[in-house]
């Protein structure tokens, strides 16, 4: 949450910072400002509540600079207000600093320190900046000094990505973070840091990770990490495979729906990067050996990430016979399970930066247990602190709402489980032809992509209206009923609900009144039959009744039929029917698709 920019030594300062926080956009988009110091006495700050667009309609032809820092904020201390928004400066205007994350204990330094400072915002970003400005000015400190004292105050709970300027040294950014994301990249002449690659991508390919608790000082033809305790440290760089283009929309209105229709795509760059010409999985062996030894994998993940690793759960059990738990990190991070004597975790995240998977993961890591990051992106914190990573290669997703990442964790974990049950030698694993699978699956979402207007026309005949919808089935259809209820509240805002089918006489079955929407997905042999009871009981008292189908599983009156793959991997295409109901319902309401109201993309805060 929140996305950071800096860059200094070039004249181009305004213009990277502001093409980097439309990059960074995803992470939050409440409001949005820059600071800027032409190193010739003249500096500006320049705040707007709202978009990147209203901030960059703030700008005049005389905002120059040769270095800055930049902000786009997703609210956590006060409302989203040009007063609140960063960067936030000291009351001398001499330190200027933009924040990710949350300061948990500022009402103590706050109180401790600084009683007799008037504070212009609400946020705890602004205490950080003051108490800088306060070392400096009372007690005689030089700037890095005076941050590094700041930096030991902030409790251990606290998560930050800063960049931190001071007016006397304009060509300077000083940086440190902890738990949240934010890289160095090497321009050509000048330096930059940015919350994550791509808001650097279009000046740079070379970029150098930064640890938690360093405290990094960017010149332009220089970069110096240091301890806490002034040890240098050295770092070698590294290069992302990524074109920067990748990430733009091109003729599409909404990166969801060009997201929706990448999916093909998608699977078949996993078909070449983790199956050879004959089929068999490419996976690291060490990786799989680790994997062999555990008596029961947890999963690991939030929303969406979460949802897939439902059905990964089943992938594992069924082909690599290994019993599997999932997990919300949320909870498994504050209430941990009684855990098996030999446990592996697997954490499925699309940002790879999720805070509540990587409190989990850094409690793995003290107990020296075997994990996986199965991510989106490379070198993501999770990547870098998990023993073994396997990638997602689904590029960029810019949509708030997750839609190629989670059939690509899918097919991920799908090429995962057959590998180790080929491994352990177990036959159903044998028989389960995934590349071929994955090729019909390729070509089952297409067709659905291609689709697209009849998916428009039930969204806007049956989703428009109603203020609360319902998404059906049982087993691996529950699984993507919730995934499916997920995507049509969070971008819709239609109050929906995935339940397990047999549960719906339990209790929930009472609120449903004359067409409310009723969704079921029925791709599963053994229980179409009691889902498809199930619709029908919903049906006698009012319901509006709709269906997602395999076609050999269909019936006359089916509103989606799905091409038939393998029932294992099933959730890869009845997801994608849903990603479009939410899709044309959001469009059909008029809603920004891409950024649904008080979400953001990477979800850096716990
Ligand atoms: C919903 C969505 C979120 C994310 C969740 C975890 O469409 O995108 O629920 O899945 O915030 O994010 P990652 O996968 O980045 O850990």
């Amino acid at each position: 949450m929140c996305g950071i920019v800096g860059v200094t030594g070039t004249n181009k300062t305004v213009s990277i910072l502001i093409d980097g926080l439309k990059r960074l956009e995803y992470r939050g988009y409440d409001s949005a400002g820059i600071y800027v110091n032409d190193q010739a006495g003249k500096d500006f700050l320049i705040k707007r509540a709202g978009r990147i667009t209203n901030l960059e309609a703030a700008l005049t032809p005389e905002v120059q600079g040769m270095a800055g820092i930049g902000h786009t904020r997703w609210a956590t201390h006060g409302e989203p207000n040009q007063a609140n928004a960063h960067p936030q400066y000291s009351a001398d205007k001499r330190f200027y600093l933009v924040h990710n994350g949350v300061i948990e204990n500022y009402k103590d330094l706050k109180e401790e320190y600084l009683s007799d400072v008037k504070f212009k915002s609400q946020t705890d970003t602004e205490v950080i900046v003051q108490l800088v400005d306060k070392f400096v000015t009372a007690y005689d400190m030089d700037t890095k000094a005076a941050l590094l004292k700041v930096l030991r105050l902030i409790s251990r709970d606290s998560s930050y990505a800063f960049a931190l300027m001071d007016k006397e040294q304009p060509d300077t950014l000083y940086v440190a973070k902890n738990k949240s994301p934010l890289l160095v990249g090497i321009g050509k002449g000048y330096n930059m840091v940015g919350s994550d690659a791509l808001s650097m991508l279009n000046e740079t390919n070379e970029f150098m990770e930064i640890e938690d608790h360093e405290l990094v000082i960017v010149q332009p033809d220089h970069v110096t990490i240091e301890s806490f305790d002034n040890e240098e440290k050295h770092r070698d760089t590294f290069t992302v495979d990524m074109d920067p283009n990748a990430a733009d929309k091109g003729a599409y209105p909404f990166y969801m729906l060009k997201e929706i229709d990448e999916q093909p795509a998608v699977m078949r760059r996993l078909v070449q990067e983790y199956l050879g010409a004959n089929g068999k999985p490419q996976i690291d062996e060490k990786l799989l050996a680790q994997m062999q030894e555990a008596d029961h994998l947890y999963i690991v993940g939030a929303g969406t990430s979460y949802h897939a690793g439902l059905v990964g759960a089943r992938l594992f059990e069924r082909f690599a016979q290994i019993p599997t738990s999932v997990h919300i990190s949320s909870e498994f991070a504050y209430e941990q399970p009684l855990l098996s004597k030999k446990p592996f975790f697997i954490f499925l995240s699309q940002s790879g930066e999720t805070a509540d998977s990587r409190e989990v993961l850094v409690h793995v890591n003290e107990n020296k247990w075997p994990s996986l990051t199965i991510t989106n992106v490379d070198k993501s914190t999770l990547s870098r602190e998990a023993t073994h990573t396997l990638l997602l290669y689904a590029g960029p997703e810019i949509a708030v709402a997750s839609t190629k990442a989670y059939t690509a964790q899918v097919a991920v974990e799908a090429i995962l489980a057959k590998a180790l049950g080929e491994y352990l030698g177990l036959e159903a694993a044998q028989k389960f032809d995934v590349k071929d699978e994955l090729a019909k699956v390729a070509n089952g979402m297409q067709a659905l992509v291609d689709s697209k207007d009849e998916i428009e026309a039930i969204a806007s005949h049956a989703l428009s209206k109603p203020r609360n919808a319902f998404y059906i089935g049982r087993g691996l259809d529950w699984s993507v009923s919730l995934e499916a209820a997920l995507k049509l509240k969070e971008i819709s805002y239609v109050q929906a609900e995935g339940f397990a089918s047999g549960e719906l006489k339990h209790g929930t079955i009472a609120l449903i009144e004359k067409n409310t929407p009723v969704i079921g997905i029925i791709t599963q042999s053994r229980t179409a039959g009691l889902t498809r009871s199930n619709l029908e009981e919903t049906a006698a008292r009012g319901a509006n009744i709709l269906t997602i189908a395999s076609r050999h599983l269909a019936k006359e009156d089916d509103s989606i039929i799905l091409p038939d793959v393998d029932e294992m991997i099933s959730p890869l295409l009845s997801v994608v029917p849903a990603q479009l109901l939410a899709y044309y319902t959001s469009l059909g309401k008029g809603l920004d698709v891409d950024k649904p109201r008080n979400l953001a993309k990477s979800v850096t805060v716990q």
